[in-house]
């Protein structure tokens, strides 16, 4: 009888209703794709977006309703059409070559011209509009939002797609953040609108999560940001939990993830290559392998900004330990596979001995 009762009250949990951002996603009519990660964001099937003029696609990862990504095919010289909304948004070329102008309510238009390897941020509700140059090729785009948590705050979807409030905060900055200038806020911190190459740019030392570089993004005045990290043949980074709402694109390299939660046995493996997209769910350890011949790069688009933190207890914060496993601590079998899969690809692996554990004082 107790025991009913439990599970009754654990159905009741959730709601039957659709959400605000799901009921929005059947209206937008395009695919949507969901689980922990895509394999190949180049050729994700997308069909026809009327909203946005060109083919689009959902991609819902996580099994959270905080922030999403959506990829956008433009056809040779197709544009998207114009658009704002109270939604911050990340954008990641993965393909082609275009423009995107943001133009605000005075009149004043920024106009920037991207790449594959681009990365850039929309201010929010600024109206924007993506063009792709080439005449042969399509440009294909994948951007990051934070539509499902203000859809479902405001459960209004009039409000959020055709509001003109012009944030002057937001577009009020330093015009060369869209021609690529920005400053760093920290040694790490690069504070712009738009990277023109993440492939390129100077990464700094991040050993505290093993082996690797890394650069934080603090983009348009966002609470969203993003980090670019790099780790060498033949290591991995240390496992970590966090969070929902990190989007993780491979951007050079190969080699595998882990993923599980606190208590698991087993260990959920992801394999992925160029144009992978992962995300860990929320607070699971997840942990990245190269076995490949060449070093890993990844972006993370996520939640988390420094410059306009969302406070204790936001969706980004680590445990109390970081929740970092250090390598002396880690499962043996994590080791054995990574040095199993990196003699299998003829590689070597780089990590050395296993370190001796910190004995407690
Ligand atoms: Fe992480």
């Amino acid at each position: 009888m107790e025991e009913v009762q439990q599970q009754q009250q654990k159905r009741s949990w959730r709601s039957e209703a659709k959400t605000a951002y799901e009921e929005w996603q059947v209206e937008e009519g395009i695919p949507r794709y969901s689980g922990s990660y895509i394999e190949n964001l180049n050729t994700l099937e997308l069909g026809n977006w009327a909203r946005k003029g060109v083919k689009g696609g959902f991609v819902n990862l996580a099994g959270q309703e905080l922030d999403d990504a959506y990829v956008v095919e433009i056809p040779p010289k197709g544009q998207t059409k114009p658009e704002h909304h109270m939604f911050e948004e990340m954008v990641y070329v993965l393909s082609g070559r275009g423009t995107t102008t943001v133009t605000q309510a005075d009149g004043v238009r920024h106009i920037f011209e991207w790449g594959r390897g681009s990365l850039f941020a929309i201010p929010l509700n600024s109206i924007h509009q993506d063009f792709n140059s080439d005449g042969s090729n399509p440009a294909r785009l994948v951007a990051v939002t934070d539509a499902p948590l203000v859809h479902n705050l405001f459960h209004n979807t009039d409000f959020l797609l055709n509001d003109s409030f012009q944030f002057k905060d937001r577009l009020n900055v330093d015009p060369e953040r869209y021609n690529g200038g920005g400053k760093f806020l920290a040694p790490k911190r690069w504070e712009t609108n738009f990277v023109p190459d993440v492939l390129k740019f100077k990464l700094f030392d991040q050993s505290e999560r093993g082996a690797g570089t890394s650069v934080s993004f603090e983009l348009a005045e966002n609470t969203m940001a993003a980090h670019i990290s790099e780790f060498p043949v033949g290591t991995y980074k240390k496992a970590h939990a966090h969070g929902p709402g990190a989007h993780i694109i491979i951007l050079s390299g190969k080699g595998y993830s882990l993923m599980w939660k606190k208590g698991d046995k087993e260990k959920g493996r992801y394999d992925w290559h160029v144009g992978t997209m992962i995300s860990p769910s929320d607070r699971w350890y997840h942990q990245h392998f190269n076995t490949g011949s060449e070093p890993v790069r990844y972006l993370a688009l996520r939640f988390g900004g420094n410059k306009h933190p969302m406070g204790s207890g936001f969706i980004m914060e680590y445990g109390e330990n970081g929740d970092q496993i250090e390598y002396e601590d880690e499962d043996p079998e994590v080791r054995r596979m990574f040095e199993e899969e990196v003699r299998k690809n003829g590689a070597v692996s780089k990590m050395g001995a296993v370190p001796s554990r910190k004995l407690n004082s």
